[in-house]
Protein backbone atom coordinates (compact mmCIF):
# COMPACT_ATOMS: atom_id res chain seq x y z
CA UNK A 1 0.00 0.00 0.00
CA UNK A 2 1.28 3.42 -1.03
CA UNK A 3 1.77 6.04 1.80
CA UNK A 4 2.23 9.62 1.15
CA UNK A 5 3.71 11.61 3.70
CA UNK A 6 4.98 15.19 4.19
CA UNK A 7 6.77 15.70 7.07
CA UNK A 8 10.61 14.54 7.98
CA UNK A 9 9.58 13.52 11.16
CA UNK A 10 6.97 11.23 9.42
CA UNK A 11 9.67 9.88 7.05
CA UNK A 12 11.72 9.11 9.35
CA UNK A 13 9.76 7.07 11.60
CA UNK A 14 8.81 5.07 8.95
CA UNK A 15 12.02 4.08 7.93
CA UNK A 16 13.16 3.12 11.73
CA UNK A 17 10.14 0.86 11.55
CA UNK A 18 11.69 -0.99 8.58
CA UNK A 19 14.96 -0.59 9.43
CA UNK A 20 14.14 -1.99 12.73
CA UNK A 21 12.36 -5.14 10.75
CA UNK A 22 15.24 -5.63 8.42
CA UNK A 23 14.05 -4.06 5.19
CA UNK A 24 16.69 -2.35 2.65
CA UNK A 25 15.42 1.02 1.41
CA UNK A 26 15.75 2.51 -2.36
CA UNK A 27 15.27 5.96 -3.07
CA UNK A 28 14.36 7.46 -6.25
CA UNK A 29 14.33 11.17 -5.66
CA UNK A 30 12.14 13.42 -8.16
CA UNK A 31 10.66 16.66 -8.91
CA UNK A 32 7.20 14.70 -10.01
CA UNK A 33 5.09 15.11 -13.12
CA UNK A 34 6.03 11.31 -13.23
CA UNK A 35 6.61 9.65 -16.49
CA UNK A 36 7.72 6.58 -18.26
CA UNK A 37 11.36 7.73 -17.50
CA UNK A 38 10.90 8.25 -13.99
CA UNK A 39 8.89 4.61 -13.89
CA UNK A 40 11.42 3.14 -14.83
CA UNK A 41 13.79 4.02 -12.02
CA UNK A 42 10.87 3.48 -9.93
CA UNK A 43 11.00 -0.27 -11.67
CA UNK A 44 14.18 -0.96 -10.98
CA UNK A 45 13.86 0.46 -7.14
CA UNK A 46 11.40 -1.91 -6.86
CA UNK A 47 13.49 -5.04 -8.11
CA UNK A 48 16.52 -4.64 -6.13
CA UNK A 49 15.07 -3.12 -2.43
CA UNK A 50 12.58 -4.40 -0.03
CA UNK A 51 10.85 -0.90 -0.01
CA UNK A 52 10.91 1.91 -2.55
CA UNK A 53 10.52 5.81 -1.21
CA UNK A 54 9.86 7.87 -4.34
CA UNK A 55 10.65 12.25 -3.37
CA UNK A 56 8.73 14.43 -4.63
CA UNK A 57 9.56 17.77 -4.60
CA UNK A 58 10.23 20.72 -6.84
CA UNK A 59 13.86 22.41 -5.15
CA UNK A 60 13.24 26.43 -5.16
CA UNK A 61 17.07 25.93 -4.99
CA UNK A 62 18.42 24.31 -8.36
CA UNK A 63 16.28 27.30 -10.10
CA UNK A 64 18.13 30.71 -10.82
CA UNK A 65 15.15 33.60 -10.62
CA UNK A 66 15.04 33.77 -14.32
CA UNK A 67 14.00 29.54 -14.61
CA UNK A 68 10.80 28.02 -14.73
CA UNK A 69 10.71 27.30 -11.10
CA UNK A 70 6.55 28.65 -10.80
CA UNK A 71 5.45 26.92 -14.37
CA UNK A 72 7.26 23.68 -13.33
CA UNK A 73 4.59 20.98 -13.70
CA UNK A 74 2.68 19.42 -10.43
CA UNK A 75 0.01 16.69 -10.45
CA UNK A 76 0.53 15.13 -7.16
CA UNK A 77 -2.29 12.76 -8.18
CA UNK A 78 -1.36 11.33 -11.08
CA UNK A 79 1.89 11.00 -9.67
CA UNK A 80 0.22 8.23 -6.82
CA UNK A 81 -0.97 6.68 -9.33
CA UNK A 82 2.00 5.93 -10.95
CA UNK A 83 4.14 5.58 -7.95
CA UNK A 84 1.32 2.81 -6.69
CA UNK A 85 1.16 1.05 -9.95
CA UNK A 86 4.92 0.79 -10.15
CA UNK A 87 4.94 -0.74 -6.61
CA UNK A 88 6.91 2.38 -4.70
CA UNK A 89 5.90 2.14 -0.50
CA UNK A 90 6.31 5.67 -0.19
CA UNK A 91 6.35 9.23 -1.45
CA UNK A 92 7.89 11.90 0.57
CA UNK A 93 6.60 15.54 -0.91
CA UNK A 94 7.65 17.75 1.56
CA UNK A 95 6.61 21.63 1.66
CA UNK A 96 9.64 23.42 0.41
CA UNK A 97 9.37 25.31 4.37
CA UNK A 98 9.76 21.76 5.82
CA UNK A 99 12.96 21.24 3.78
CA UNK A 100 14.51 24.59 4.26
CA UNK A 101 13.48 25.97 7.54
CA UNK A 102 14.14 29.66 8.53
CA UNK A 103 17.35 30.91 8.21
CA UNK A 104 18.85 28.08 6.49
CA UNK A 105 22.34 29.18 5.07
CA UNK A 106 24.59 25.39 4.58
CA UNK A 107 25.11 24.04 1.83
CA UNK A 108 27.12 21.52 -0.89
CA UNK A 109 28.67 22.32 -3.53
CA UNK A 110 31.62 21.18 -5.86
CA UNK A 111 34.23 22.36 -8.48
CA UNK A 112 35.29 20.56 -11.38
CA UNK A 113 32.57 18.23 -12.72
CA UNK A 114 30.09 20.77 -12.24
CA UNK A 115 31.85 23.61 -14.46
CA UNK A 116 30.96 22.01 -17.78
CA UNK A 117 27.97 21.63 -19.47
CA UNK A 118 24.72 22.66 -17.88
CA UNK A 119 26.98 24.21 -14.83
CA UNK A 120 28.05 26.70 -17.64
CA UNK A 121 24.48 28.13 -18.66
CA UNK A 122 22.86 26.92 -15.14
CA UNK A 123 25.68 28.22 -12.12
CA UNK A 124 23.57 27.67 -9.08
CA UNK A 125 21.81 24.50 -10.44
CA UNK A 126 24.24 21.66 -8.66
CA UNK A 127 24.59 23.17 -5.94
CA UNK A 128 20.78 23.43 -5.26
CA UNK A 129 20.48 19.68 -6.61
CA UNK A 130 23.82 18.60 -4.33
CA UNK A 131 22.52 19.88 -1.36
CA UNK A 132 18.75 18.59 -1.50
CA UNK A 133 20.08 15.21 -2.63
CA UNK A 134 22.07 15.63 0.40
CA UNK A 135 19.29 16.14 2.55
CA UNK A 136 17.02 13.55 0.91
CA UNK A 137 19.70 10.82 1.79
CA UNK A 138 20.46 11.98 5.57
CA UNK A 139 16.46 11.52 5.68
CA UNK A 140 15.88 8.68 3.91
CA UNK A 141 19.25 6.58 4.79
CA UNK A 142 18.60 4.55 1.77
CA UNK A 143 20.82 1.48 0.60
CA UNK A 144 20.63 2.51 -3.12
CA UNK A 145 19.57 5.78 -4.69
CA UNK A 146 18.49 5.53 -8.73
CA UNK A 147 19.52 8.13 -11.15
CA UNK A 148 18.94 8.70 -14.67
CA UNK A 149 21.31 8.87 -17.23
CA UNK A 150 19.15 11.53 -19.05
CA UNK A 151 20.81 13.86 -16.70
CA UNK A 152 24.07 12.66 -17.03
CA UNK A 153 25.87 15.14 -15.57
CA UNK A 154 23.88 15.08 -12.25
CA UNK A 155 24.09 11.28 -11.93
CA UNK A 156 28.00 11.81 -12.37
CA UNK A 157 28.06 14.68 -10.10
CA UNK A 158 25.88 12.70 -7.32
CA UNK A 159 28.76 9.34 -8.17
CA UNK A 160 31.49 12.36 -6.99
CA UNK A 161 29.49 13.83 -4.03
CA UNK A 162 29.01 10.11 -2.31
CA UNK A 163 32.88 9.37 -2.78
CA UNK A 164 34.15 12.43 -1.48
CA UNK A 165 31.66 12.73 1.51
CA UNK A 166 32.10 8.97 2.35
CA UNK A 167 27.93 8.43 2.03
CA UNK A 168 27.29 4.90 2.57
CA UNK A 169 24.70 4.79 -0.71
CA UNK A 170 24.97 2.64 -3.92
CA UNK A 171 24.31 5.33 -6.79
CA UNK A 172 22.25 3.56 -9.66
CA UNK A 173 22.42 4.93 -12.84
CA UNK A 174 19.31 3.88 -15.75
CA UNK A 175 19.28 4.56 -19.59
CA UNK A 176 17.55 7.06 -20.95
CA UNK A 177 13.66 6.80 -21.74
CA UNK A 178 12.69 8.18 -24.81
CA UNK A 179 9.34 8.80 -26.81
CA UNK A 180 8.54 6.62 -29.59
CA UNK A 181 9.94 9.32 -32.30
CA UNK A 182 13.21 9.52 -30.03
CA UNK A 183 12.58 12.74 -28.01
CA UNK A 184 13.89 11.78 -24.28
CA UNK A 185 10.98 11.95 -21.87
CA UNK A 186 10.59 15.10 -19.75
CA UNK A 187 8.67 16.87 -17.49
CA UNK A 188 9.82 20.12 -19.11
CA UNK A 189 8.26 18.34 -22.96
CA UNK A 190 4.58 19.61 -21.93
CA UNK A 191 5.68 23.41 -22.43
CA UNK A 192 6.63 22.14 -26.33
CA UNK A 193 3.20 23.13 -28.24
CA UNK A 194 3.06 21.15 -31.90
CA UNK A 195 5.34 22.80 -33.63
CA UNK A 196 7.94 22.79 -30.98
CA UNK A 197 7.34 19.18 -30.34
CA UNK A 198 8.57 18.29 -33.57
CA UNK A 199 11.44 20.57 -33.95
CA UNK A 200 12.03 19.37 -30.72
CA UNK A 201 13.33 15.48 -32.17
CA UNK A 202 16.46 17.99 -33.77
CA UNK A 203 18.05 16.53 -30.43
CA UNK A 204 17.69 12.98 -30.44
CA UNK A 205 18.24 13.07 -34.21
CA UNK A 206 21.33 15.16 -33.66
CA UNK A 207 22.20 12.18 -31.07
CA UNK A 208 21.41 9.03 -32.86
CA UNK A 209 23.35 10.86 -35.71
CA UNK A 210 27.20 11.40 -33.87
CA UNK A 211 26.23 7.77 -32.28
CA UNK A 212 26.42 6.39 -35.67
CA UNK A 213 29.56 8.25 -36.85
CA UNK A 214 31.36 7.29 -33.45
CA UNK A 215 30.20 3.70 -34.02
CA UNK A 216 31.73 4.22 -37.23
CA UNK A 217 34.95 5.44 -36.44
CA UNK A 218 34.77 9.14 -35.73
CA UNK A 219 37.27 9.96 -32.83
CA UNK A 220 38.13 13.68 -33.64
CA UNK A 221 35.45 15.58 -31.02
CA UNK A 222 35.90 19.10 -32.61
CA UNK A 223 34.99 17.12 -36.22
CA UNK A 224 31.72 15.55 -34.29
CA UNK A 225 30.75 18.36 -32.31
CA UNK A 226 30.94 20.52 -35.90
CA UNK A 227 28.73 18.06 -37.34
CA UNK A 228 26.32 18.14 -34.80
CA UNK A 229 26.35 21.94 -34.23
CA UNK A 230 25.37 22.14 -38.14
CA UNK A 231 22.77 19.24 -37.86
CA UNK A 232 21.13 21.60 -35.14
CA UNK A 233 21.08 24.64 -36.89
CA UNK A 234 19.04 23.61 -39.83
CA UNK A 235 16.19 23.30 -37.60
CA UNK A 236 15.28 27.29 -37.27
CA UNK A 237 13.22 27.15 -33.67
CA UNK A 238 16.54 25.45 -32.64
CA UNK A 239 19.12 27.30 -30.37
CA UNK A 240 22.43 25.43 -29.46
CA UNK A 241 23.09 26.35 -25.37
CA UNK A 242 26.27 23.39 -26.13
CA UNK A 243 27.63 20.93 -27.97
CA UNK A 244 30.11 18.91 -25.97
CA UNK A 245 32.25 15.85 -25.32
CA UNK A 246 33.73 15.29 -21.75
CA UNK A 247 35.22 12.58 -19.89
CA UNK A 248 32.28 11.35 -18.32
CA UNK A 249 33.59 10.76 -14.63
CA UNK A 250 34.70 14.01 -14.25
CA UNK A 251 32.72 15.84 -16.80
CA UNK A 252 36.07 17.24 -18.34
CA UNK A 253 36.44 18.52 -21.94
CA UNK A 254 37.79 15.61 -24.28
CA UNK A 255 39.23 16.41 -27.89
CA UNK A 256 39.29 12.35 -28.47
CA UNK A 257 35.87 10.13 -28.34
CA UNK A 258 37.08 7.32 -26.59
CA UNK A 259 35.42 4.62 -23.82
CA UNK A 260 33.66 6.22 -21.39
CA UNK A 261 33.29 9.99 -23.42
CA UNK A 262 29.86 11.46 -23.02
CA UNK A 263 28.79 13.86 -25.67
CA UNK A 264 25.69 15.95 -24.67
CA UNK A 265 23.46 18.46 -25.79
CA UNK A 266 21.84 21.50 -24.74
CA UNK A 267 19.04 23.14 -26.96
CA UNK A 268 16.39 25.85 -26.78
CA UNK A 269 13.53 25.13 -28.80
CA UNK A 270 11.76 28.35 -28.19
CA UNK A 271 11.95 29.26 -24.50
CA UNK A 272 12.39 26.03 -23.55
CA UNK A 273 15.39 23.77 -22.59
CA UNK A 274 15.92 20.70 -23.42
CA UNK A 275 19.08 18.24 -23.15
CA UNK A 276 20.39 14.91 -24.65
CA UNK A 277 23.47 12.56 -24.54
CA UNK A 278 24.76 9.53 -25.51
CA UNK A 279 27.85 7.50 -23.88
CA UNK A 280 29.89 5.57 -25.23
CA UNK A 281 30.70 1.97 -23.38
CA UNK A 282 33.20 -0.32 -24.95
CA UNK A 283 34.11 -2.29 -22.40
P1 LIG B 1 13.63 15.14 -12.27
O1 LIG B 1 13.92 16.00 -13.43
O2 LIG B 1 12.21 14.97 -11.83
O3 LIG B 1 14.25 13.72 -12.54
C1 LIG B 1 14.24 12.72 -11.56
C2 LIG B 1 15.08 11.56 -12.04
O4 LIG B 1 14.48 10.98 -13.21
C3 LIG B 1 16.50 11.98 -12.46
O5 LIG B 1 17.45 11.05 -11.97
C4 LIG B 1 16.42 11.98 -13.98
O6 LIG B 1 17.66 11.74 -14.61
C5 LIG B 1 15.45 10.84 -14.21
N1 LIG B 1 14.85 10.96 -15.55
C6 LIG B 1 14.14 12.00 -16.06
N2 LIG B 1 13.81 11.77 -17.35
C7 LIG B 1 14.31 10.56 -17.68
C8 LIG B 1 14.32 9.77 -18.86
N3 LIG B 1 13.73 10.18 -19.98
N4 LIG B 1 14.94 8.57 -18.83
C9 LIG B 1 15.56 8.14 -17.68
N5 LIG B 1 15.59 8.84 -16.54
C10 LIG B 1 14.98 10.03 -16.52
O7 LIG B 1 16.56 15.37 -11.70
C11 LIG B 1 15.78 15.87 -10.90
O8 LIG B 1 14.41 15.69 -10.96
C12 LIG B 1 16.25 16.72 -9.74
O9 LIG B 1 17.40 17.42 -10.11
C13 LIG B 1 16.49 15.93 -8.43
C14 LIG B 1 17.60 14.89 -8.59
C15 LIG B 1 15.19 15.25 -7.95
C16 LIG B 1 16.94 16.90 -7.31
O10 LIG B 1 16.00 17.88 -7.09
Amino acid sequence: MLNILHTIKEVRSQIKEWKNEGFTIGLVPTMGYLHEGHQSLIKRAVEENDKVVVSIFVNPMQFAPTEDLESYPRDLKKDSKLCDETGADLIFNPDPEEMYTKGFCSFVDMNGPTDELCGKSRPIHFRGVCTIVNKLFNIVTPDKAYFGQKDAQQLAVIKRMVTDLNIPIEIVGCPIIREKDGLAKSSRNTYLNKKEREAALILSKTIFMAEKLVNDGLTDADKLKDIMKKNIETEPLAKIDYVEAVNFDDISVTDTISDNTLVAIAVYIGKTRLIDNFLIKRK
